[in-house]
């Protein structure tokens, strides 16, 4: 394999669609359909997936694929006219072939660039012309890096507004095992209660029922704890204000033909968004947004946020 291959690999994945596979020096690696433009796996340099993907995942157009990093644009959640999370993780992205530029060049090997322009049919749905670029790059320690630029090309003056966001199903080992930390007191929408307005508690988020809340305005840092499996999850987000935290729990799950009846345990959907203020963009105008994800060992456990207080061997 040629070195460059070795980073970035073109080939087919289920039922015959485009991948594209990034591939570091340790091993670590990145799968990105063309597809949805949805990353579907992110492994260690140990081959461990991080990502959770729904075993009854089809891998069917026009049905998304459930699980990895689907695209929620131009509209999250049923907040619009179109369908439900928009409609990019239901189109055939492009690889692009000669991006503009990024500001700050990155040395990373592993990336592929993607692009989605709308069909004369999405035009019908979403009266818009547009350019929604995805880089998705492999950092040499195994960071997955998400940058989305979107760009207003209609040619009749026209603004365009939407919201955003990188569903992100993390695997984790036990949900009940889980905790979220860096939304502690802030104000969230519940989407099970008619996204009421509501002030989240002091303590660190856990989970022992169905979640579906769109944390306002929060940390450019989050961590997902993977207490089990001794892992932490670091999500790092900028342009994207908002933090969606979701899991279906059994009823749901059981109701969802794409996602097994138990595969709520082994997954939580933590979610750079933009969702409470829409982005507007003029003609020519360009949004950027960005998601950066680590995997790294805990290094402590129970509950306990200070390393020097509790060790845990192993
Ligand atoms: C989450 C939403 O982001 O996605 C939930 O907050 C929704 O309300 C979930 O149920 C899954 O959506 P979908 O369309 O992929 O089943």
């Amino acid at each position: 394999m040629s070195a460059e291959k070795m980073h970035v690999e073109h080939c087919k994945g289920v039922n015959g669609l485009d991948k594209v596979i990034l591939r570091e020096i340790r091993g670590c690696s990145a799968e990105v359909y063309l597809y949805g433009g949805q990353v579907t796996s992110w492994k260690n340099e140990h081959g461990e997936e991080l990502l959770f993907l729904s075993s009854k995942t089809t891998f069917k157009p026009p049905k998304a694929i459930r699980g990895g990093i689907p695209i929620c644009f131009p509209q999250f959640g049923n907040n619009g006219s179109l369908e439900q999370h928009g409609f990019a993780r239901n189109r055939f992205w492009s690889v692009d072939l000669d991006p503009p530029p990024f500001p700050s060049n990155t040395s990373h090997r592993a990336f592929v660039d993607l692009i989605l322009r709308p069909s004369e049919e999405d035009v019908k749905i979403w009266p818009h012309r547009y350019e929604c670029r995805l880089r998705v790059a492999l950092g040499p320690g195994g960071d997955l890096m998400l940058t989305s630029r979107i760009r207003n090309t209609n040619t009749d003056g026209k603004s365009f507004t939407f919201t955003f966001a990188y569903h992100t199903y993390f695997f984790v080992t036990d949900i009940s095992e889980v905790r979220v930390e860096g939304l502690e007191t802030l104000d969230y929408l519940d989407n099970l209660k008619s996204k009421e307005r509501f002030t989240e508690q002091g303590d660190a988020i856990t989970f022992e029922s169905e979640v579906d809340k769109v944390y306002l305005s929060t940390p450019t840092k989050i961590a997902i704890l993977d207490h089990e499996r001794k892992r932490t999850f670091v999500l790092r987000k900028d342009g994207l204000p908002d933090a969606v935290v979701w899991n279906p729990w059994d009823k749901k799950a059981k109701a969802m033909p794409d996602f097994g009846d138990d595969e709520y345990k082994h997954m939580l959907c933590v979610e750079a968004a933009c969702v409470e203020k829409p982005i507007t963009l003029k003609p020519g105008e360009e949004w950027r947004g960005r998601q950066e994800l680590s995997a790294v060992p805990s290094s402590y456990c129970s509950g306990q946020l200070d390393p020097r207080r509790v060790f845990c061997s192993g």
